[in-house]
């Protein structure tokens, strides 16, 4: 007998064994999610039977990783001191390395591992984020976003891999694999989480949460493909989306999320909920779509457990909904071990942020980049030029470098523990003069080049929207960065531009006026690995993830490149990249 189906089938008897004897208060206490510093005390853990906690933006669970461990240590102990004694999952927005502990390895968002097309680094990257990960106390990850974004306006582009549903198809089952590896059991895999069903990219003028009008025959070659890949390699979790598909809110699109998903495609596994997901969605409706578990936080945790009851009670929720829910919450636990082995493992936290993992980030930074233009082969640097001066505020700023999801939810506009920057890194390599102009006003007309770092400041989800209701970001480079290009190209000296950003932005005319021009992404924490591709001790191998536009025309429309017809051409194509011929 094959051992794997015998042990589900042992689970699925330990889980028929546990929920004939759960109360409907352990079922509903199964079935919600809260955050460890608000709405609920202490004692609500093992009274109210909370099924899982979500750490993200807020209080700390401590300074160090011992502190949060222990914090987690004891939550766990709590669940544990209950009747049935079931463990909870410790859930993350762990999106690009273990982002929300500072001196964690910080990987380049998707977007940029979607420029290296490279699925076994994605696989490695995934790994090193699951150990990091496991070693702050946390056994679930709210990662990979699976997005196609359709418009470069949504402020959550950089979040997905590429606008190529193939791609990020074949990205999706390497993150999913490396998060997860052979076994959810071991201390050093994390559950996955597929995230946002199904639309989050895709909604009109790329309205983070908003309206996707899409046909279901586009949502079924476009969207859903990568989400069955998912699934095929064992996903533990799929998260539904804040956006409407035509009308119907995805928290409540029974289709989807029970016929489609759980039914079409089986999966086996848990729907979370989104952010206070049962109170902005329907409440009980969103139980009967088929979300197992609510995200209840912000002032939820009484109304959902309340709502639920009360829905139960009164047969506006079927009993044999509930139980599927608890059932696959349950069936992840043991799927991870968690009864025999509930507690998070102290050893691993020596591998936090090691040369290793910063190794394989930074290779993933190099493989990132994609080279625009390159005029007269201006590109690689020599290292010997007499002078280099270095503009802009993001050549030196780890926090501007590494965009939203990075030690703060909304990002950090300063250094942090661990991490490089560009100019760190071409002051390693160089062995000329290297001067920095933050802002281009010390007009070093003697220079041989210039390396002028342009690009956005961190934003996360509908903060970074364009046209939206915040509107604080523009598809173009703010005039400010503008003028750092345009004062050296001005001055006669050769100008080589990186641009760090989370989507591809307008940029034709500094294009035009750049000799080089390099896409860079968000990077993370290994910022001189831009600076060994500059000079050459590595090659470009990036591609564009996204087709880059030419004119903020292109975006007048509903939707972005992705339905760009014969009347609309992208400056570069999808798949874009130049490299170095001189070398590897
Ligand atoms: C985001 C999710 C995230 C969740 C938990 C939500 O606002 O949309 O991507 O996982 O918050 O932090």
């Amino acid at each position: 007998m094959n051992p794997e189906t015998d042990t589900g089938h042992i689970i699925e008897q330990k889980i028929d064994s546990l929920l004939t004897r759960m109360t409907l208060d352990e079922k509903i206490g199964q079935m919600t999610q809260v955050r460890h510093f608000d709405d609920i005390s202490e004692e609500d853990i093992a009274g109210k039977f909370i099924g899982s906690v979500i750490h993200t933006q807020g209080p700390l669970p401590g300074n160090t990783a011992e502190e949060w461990q222990a914090k987690f240590r004891h939550l766990q102990e709590l669940a544990l001191s209950t009747r049935l004694g079931i463990p909870m999952i410790f859930g993350v927005d762990a999106v690009h390395g273990q982002n929300t502990f500072e001196g964690a390895t910080i990987f380049p968002h998707n977007i940029g591992m979607g420029a290296t097309g490279n699925a076994e680094l994605v696989e490695k990257a995934a790994r090193i984020t699951a150990v990091e990960t496991q070693a702050t106390g946390f056994n679930w990850v709210f990662s990979p976003c699976i997005a196609v974004p359709y418009n470069e306006k949504w402020g959550r582009v950089y979040e997905a891999f590429s606008e190529s549903t193939e791609l990020t198809e074949t990205l999706t089952k390497a993150s999913v694999i490396g998060h997860q590896g052979t076994s959810l059991k071991s201390k050093r895999s994390v559950m996955a989480t597929a995230k946002h069903f199904v639309g989050d990219g895709a909604t009109d003028f790329g309205v983070e949460g908003g309206e996707t009008s899409l046909e279901a025959d586009d949502v079924a070659k476009i969207l859903l493909p990568p989400y069955r890949v998912a699934v095929e390699n064992g996903v533990g979790s799929v998260m539904a989306s804040f956006n409407a598909m035509l009308g119907v809110p995805m928290h409540a699109h029974k289709t989807l999320i029970t016929h489609i998903l759980k039914g079409a495609m089986q999966f086996d596994g848990i729907v979370v909920s989104d952010w206070k997901g049962y109170s902005r969605f329907g409440e009980n409706d969103v139980i009967n779509a088929g979300v197992d578990m609510i995200m209840a936080v912000e002032g939820d945790f009484d109304m959902y457990q309340e709502g639920l009851k009360r829905g139960i009670e009164q047969r506006e929720i079927p009993v044999e909904r509930i139980n599927d829910a608890v059932r696959r919450i349950l069936r992840q636990k043991f799927r991870l071990g968690l009864f025999e082995n509930p507690f998070p493992d102290s050893t691993l936290i020596a591998e936090i942020g090691i040369q290793s993992h910063r190794d394989v980030a930074r290779q993933a930074v190099r493989e990132s980049l994609v080279l625009l233009k390159n005029q007269n082969n201006i590109l690689p640097l020599q290292k010997d030029l007499s002078k280099i001066v270095v503009v802009g505020e993001h050549a030196n700023n780890a926090g501007l470098q590494s965009g939203g999801w990075t030690i703060n939810w909304q990002g950090t506009t300063e250094n942090y523990d661990g991490a490089t920057t560009l100019l760190q890194g071409i002051k390693n390599l160089a062995t000329g003069e290297i001067v920095y102009d933050v802002d281009a006003s010390g007009k070093h007309g003697d220079a041989d080049v210039a390396i002028v770092v342009v690009g956005e400041t961190p934003y996360a989800e509908s903060f970074g929207d364009i046209g939206g209701e915040m509107d604080l970001y523009q598809l173009t480079l703010t005039e400010a960065h503008q003028k750092y290009i345009n004062t050296y190209v001005e001055m006669g000296i050769k100008t080589v531009v990186v641009l760090i950003s989370g989507r591809a932005l307008v940029t034709t005319e500094q294009i035009e006026r750049s000799d080089a021009f390099v896409a860079a992404w968000l990077p993370g924490s290994e910022g001189h690995g831009i600076a060994e591709v500059l000079f050459g001790d590595y090659n470009f191998k990036g591609r564009l993830p996204h087709s880059w536009p030419k004119s903020e025309e292109d975006y007048k429309g509903k939707y972005g490149p992705n339905f760009w017809d014969d009347t609309v051409r992208p400056l570069f194509p999808l798949g874009f990249g130049l490299t170095y011929r001189m070398i590897n």
